[in-house]
């Protein structure tokens, strides 16, 4: 019984920090000529509404994407991003989030395949009628962690798996370790983005400890807090990626501290760029 529903959080400050992280792969992505495969393994609905009542209950975006839309300074290196954000709200008011689905789908190239899979059948419906006609997605009422076995090593040999979890299961955790270590046995060469919420320290550490005895090399980890650690919902999030473009900790730590400076709270929190795992 899948009971979590991402219409509660869309659009929030941690749909935010890994939507651009997400673009930003993507983009670096696009700069070779040879095609690359995507993989969600945890989709969504693909396009959000966020004057929904279940949007409007905790209306968790007005921390998230509605600040960085009323800004006016906003580096360079989002635009790709923003410029998705606002093509679906264009009339001027952020009423719309594009969830990963629809923003990869806006920057993958015709040479380019996509395939998102998504357990709740309700969410894989809602998924199919957004893409409906779209001969570029190709989308599945699936578990993530099979769809991992079933998708890789991919015939393209180049691309990116974004594995986001609902986290509404408990030793979410270890099942993302383990399965990131099957997946990376079998395709060792592929970029990995693994979206985490921040939980107690000790948890957090359980699981950078599964992935640094897991034999995976390059594994880069950005960490974003934006609230404090006795706050009402999780204070922050992290992402994890595995064999990240080149320089990528450099130009994301500039970013993010930009986006950190336009989310905190009170000052609280900070941004961690961290290589947990070298060459
Ligand atoms: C955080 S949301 C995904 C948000 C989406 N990736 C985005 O950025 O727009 C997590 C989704 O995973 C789905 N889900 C939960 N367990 C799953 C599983 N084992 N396999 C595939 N999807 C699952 C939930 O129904 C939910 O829609």
């Amino acid at each position: 019984m899948l009971s979590y529903r991402h219409l509660f959080h869309a659009g929030n400050f941690a749909d935010v920090f890994k939507h651009i992280l997400l673009t930003r792969l993507i983009v670096s992505m696009n700069k070779k000529d040879k095609p690359y495969f995507y993989l969600d393994t945890h989709a969504g609905i693909g396009r959000y509404d966020l004057s929904h009542p279940w949007a409007q209950k905790g209306r968790e975006y007005e921390s998230g994407i509605k600040k960085l839309w009323e800004r006016t300074d906003t580096p360079v290196a989002m635009k790709p991003y923003m410029d998705i954000v606002h093509a679906d709200n264009p009339d001027g008011h952020p009423r719309f989030y594009p969830g990963s689905p629809r923003i990869v789908r806006q920057l993958i190239r015709p040479i380019d395949r996509m395939v998102l899979t998504e357990l709740n059948k309700t969410d894989c419906a809602a998924l199919y009628d957004l893409f409906e006609h779209d001969r570029k997605v190709n989308i599945k009422l699936m578990d993530g962690y099979q769809s991992l076995k079933a998708h890789l090593p991919p015939p393209e040999r180049r691309g990116l798996v974004l594995i986001d979890s609902s986290f509404d299961r408990s030793r979410e955790f270890s099942r993302i370790a383990k399965a990131l270590q099957e997946a990376h046995a079998k395709w060792s060469t592929g970029t990995y983005a693994i979206w985490y919420p921040l939980m107690a320290p000790g948890v957090i550490r359980g699981f950078e400890r599964e992935i640094e005895e897991a034999g995976i090399r390059k594994v880069l980890q950005f960490e974003l807090k934006i609230l404090p650690d006795d706050a009402s919902t999780i204070p922050g999030c992290g992402m994890l990626i595995v064999n990240p473009p080149w320089k990528f900790d450099t130009e994301m730590r500039t970013l993010l501290r930009w986006v950190w400076s336009v989310l905190n709270v009170n000052n609280a929190g900070g941004l961690k760029v961290h290589w947990l795992v070298g060459e």
